[in-house]
């Protein structure tokens, strides 16, 4: 059988999450790796026995692919998967879409008119926790949500953001904790409940990075047309990475579910529970506190192509939580200062 020819664009941090699965996929050969710094994109070609361009215009124009993953700073992601999409490739970027609503509808837009393969990353989406929880309420076990609570504690240090050029910029990053770390727990809340938003409110701060301007600090407070409300904490200054810690009171019972554990009471006392083996995650080089399934939905991803089973995380499906994510922003009040 003809194998699946697929490029990584963009060679930095999360690369290895993408370049390290595609090489255990049976019908995918990984051909190629781009990044704009030549070492960067030497390095995983070297190590992948891949070509590496420094171009993706070139790699794309060149390698006859079928589908692409971006791994780019965010304001990239909507163009450069536009750019595939007009040249034929399907593409799996990674969160978020892009800094605006508009640029990430339009990659939607012109994937489907090209009926091309639009997946984007939440691969917390894929944790066993996750997993149990979402069955749960889509079985209607747990009934509707009712109220739910999400908590993030993460720290990203000032190094972090003087090792980047991007990370801690309006027009790059298009944000601070929000977009870039809580984007996964507010996904997940966000899919669980799965209703139309009715109003979303939010404050934001920069209160622990001086040497950027975007927010470090955010809470907010969702309410949805189902009945279900939901409120937020997260801030990227704590002095480590605690696990995502997330709480729902539904009709039918008590959730609390983080990276590691689940566990469901449901009001007749019966119980359920789902946990993560940290030994398999610590295999696929995964960190134990935002989800190392990088790989199950990688795999998801060319089973949808390959036509076995549908995508499950759409460029459609992924823009409910981008939406929310963008509006977070304009009701936050920092963009203007
Ligand atoms: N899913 C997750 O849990 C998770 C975790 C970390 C990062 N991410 C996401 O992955 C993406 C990349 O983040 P990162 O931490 O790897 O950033 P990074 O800065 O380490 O890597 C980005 C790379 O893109 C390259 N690049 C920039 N412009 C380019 C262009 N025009 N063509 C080719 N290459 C170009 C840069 O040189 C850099 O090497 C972001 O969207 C980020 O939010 C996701």
């Amino acid at each position: 059988m003809k194998k699946l020819r697929v490029g990584v664009i963009g060679c930095g941090r999360i690369s290895v999450r993408h370049l390290l699965p595609l090489t255990s996929i049976d019908e995918v050969e990984l051909v190629a790796c781009c990044d704009i710094k030549k070492d960067r994109a030497d390095e995983a070609a070297e190590k992948y026995g891949i070509k590496a361009y420094y171009s993706y215009e070139e790699m794309i124009n060149s390698e006859k692919l079928d589908a692409v993953h971006l791994c780019l700073p965010h304001y990239l992601h909507s163009s450069v998967a536009i750019y595939a999409f007009e040249h034929g490739v399907n593409v799996l970027t990674e969160k978020p879409m892009d800094v605006n609503l508009e640029n990430a509808m339009e990659a939607v837009r012109v994937a489907k008119e090209k009926k091309l393969l639009y997946g984007v990353i939440f691969q917390c989406r894929y944790n066993n926790p996750a997993q149990l929880v979402k069955k749960a309420m889509t079985s209607g076990k747990l009934g509707k949500v009712l109220s739910a609570r999400s908590v993030l504690t993460w720290n990203r240090s000032d190094d972090y953001y003087n090792n980047s050029d991007w990370k801690g910029t309006w027009d790059k990053e298009g944000g601070g904790v929000v977009i870039d770390q809580a984007i996964h727990s507010i996904d997940l809340v966000n899919w669980i409940i799965d209703s139309e938003i009715e109003s979303v409110d939010c404050t934001m701060h920069n209160r622990g990075h001086k040497i950027v301007k975007v927010e470090d600090t955010a809470e907010g407070y969702i309410t949805y047309k189902n009945g279900a409300k939901y409120g937020f904490y997260c801030m990227n200054n704590y002095a480590c990475d605690e696990p995502i810690e997330i709480r729902m009171f539904c009709e039918k019972g008590r959730v609390t579910f983080s990276y590691h554990d689940a566990y469901i009471i449901y009001n007749d006392g019966t119980t359920e529970e789902a946990h993560e083996n940290n030994k398999t995650n610590a295999a696929d080089g995964g960190k134990d506190y935002w989800g190392s399934w990088h790989i199950r939905q990688i795999r998801q991803y060319y089973n949808a192509l390959l036509g076995k089973e549908p995508l499950e995380i759409s460029g459609e499906e992924a823009l409910k939580t981008h939406k929310l994510i963008m509006t977070l922003y304009k009701k936050g009040g920092m963009l203007e200062e």
